[in-house]
């Protein structure tokens, strides 16, 4: 069969969308590594060396428009990646044509790669931005993790979609939130200390997202601190990042209210957890961690909270944990309702209420790693929205 550039590049962005959907071993992975191997060994019998550019709208193949990818937005996506260049010198092993799209797919999605696909790797394939000075050789080493940048972007977008296909009675797609935390842990494991990577809310109507996010960073970052293993960290994190799906049951003019919710208001507010318990079950894989919490997580200690527990009982480790978490965020976002926290006043609620809405041990590690861990906070997204420092009004119980 002959060479088709569109036909290969076609493939190539399936095989990156199944390599971050599935594990290696995985049969839709495998059978879209195959495809795409298969397009670029056909290119390659027609074109000794393939060289596609990647420039904004526009994909060339050698010196020819791709008229046909004009809408194709991976080449926008690759080239803000920063590989505007994709070049085959020479025949290319399957293992090496994986290892490279495994580095593709890190630099798309922040995706931790292993060692041995880096090294696996050798040089006959070469990307990286037209016009650097030594580019190929350059671009083509794995990048040191510290300087990849990050700005949840793409993370953002997929955790948005994701509550979309939720809000429209579509199952929750755990691959992707998988994604999402995986990614969020690479880029806390970007520097060389931790960083917490916590987004600044840009639109009221973004909150449960933006907060979401933040909720997973925290408990990620809290779960470590306590020194658990990386796969529970990340457990940890799905169950942050979807402790409120609950929430898009309920009309956003609730949501963002800025004023006090009426008694029916209030009620719906406090369905979100049973429902989001409920919308978890529904998934088919195994969700146990993330139904407990979010059904858990405005359970106070002292027995207060909702939902309204019929018998007095302990709640998860988790859903203490991501309780905190969720407080602490809550409180330092500016809502219409109220202005954001500043960290002393938040952290002083935190001590306050310690032992009568929070577990003591979880409120006192959450507290001792903010304070330790503030100058590793990273706020992303330039928003119109500062975090205030200007007190709002004493109550015992600020709504979150
Ligand atoms: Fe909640
Ligand atoms: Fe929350």
């Amino acid at each position: 069969m002959s060479g088709d550039p569109a036909r290969f590049l076609n493939s190539f962005a399936q095989a990156l969308a199944a390599m971050a959907l599935y594990k290696v071993g995985h049969p839709a992975r495998e059978r879209a590594l195959d495809a795409a191997y298969q397009q670029i060994q056909d290119l390659q019998a027609d074109t000794a060396r393939p060289l596609f550019t990647f420039l904004g709208d526009e994909v060339v193949f050698g010196r020819l428009p791709l008229r046909e990818l004009k809408a194709w937005d991976w080449g926008k996506r690759l080239a803000q990646a920063g590989i505007q260049r994709l070049e085959f010198e020479d025949k290319v092993s399957r293992e090496e044509f994986e290892g490279f799209l495994e580095e593709v797919l890190a630099r798309l999605t922040l995706s931790v790669i292993s060692t041995e696909a880096r090294q696996m790797r050798r040089s006959s394939i070469r990307f990286g931005a037209v016009g650097l000075k030594g580019e190929t050789e350059l671009a083509a080493e794995p990048l040191p993790t510290a300087t990849i940048s990050f700005s949840l972007g793409e993370e953002v977008d997929t955790l948005r979609w994701l509550q979309k296909e939720v809000q429209t009675g579509g199952a929750v797609p755990l691959a992707e939130a998988e994604a999402v935390v995986r990614s969020l842990a690479v880029a806390m494991h970007s520097g060389r200390q931790v960083i917490l990577p916590l987004l600044q809310l840009k639109d009221f109507d973004q909150y449960t997202t933006t907060h979401s996010m933040n909720v997973a960073v925290l408990s990620m970052a809290l779960a470590e601190f306590l020194g658990l293993a990386a796969a529970d960290v990340r457990g940890f994190g799905i169950a942050g990042l979807l402790h409120d799906i609950g929430k898009i049951k309920i009309p956003l003019e609730v949501l963002t209210k800025p004023g006090r919710l009426t008694d029916e208001e209030r009620a719906l507010m406090n369905e979100h957890p049973a429902a989001g318990a409920r919308i978890l079950l529904d998934v088919e894989q195994d969700l146990d961690l993330a139904v407990v919490v979010a059904y858990e997580h405005h359970i106070m200690i002292n027995g207060g909270g909702y939902p309204a527990l019929h018998y007095a009982r302990d709640c998860h480790q988790a859903s203490k944990l991501v309780h905190v978490c969720d407080v602490y965020d809550a409180l330092r976002t500016k809502r219409p309702y109220r202005d954001a926290w500043s960290f002393e006043k938040t952290i002083a609620y935190l001590d306050e209420r310690n032992g009568l809405e929070f577990d003591p041990e979880m409120c006192t590690v959450f507290v001792r790693m903010m304070k330790q861990w503030e100058g590793q906070v990273t706020v992303l997204s330039d928003t119109a929205t500062p975090i205030a420092a200007s007190p709002a009004a004493q109550t015992n119980q600020p709504r979150v």
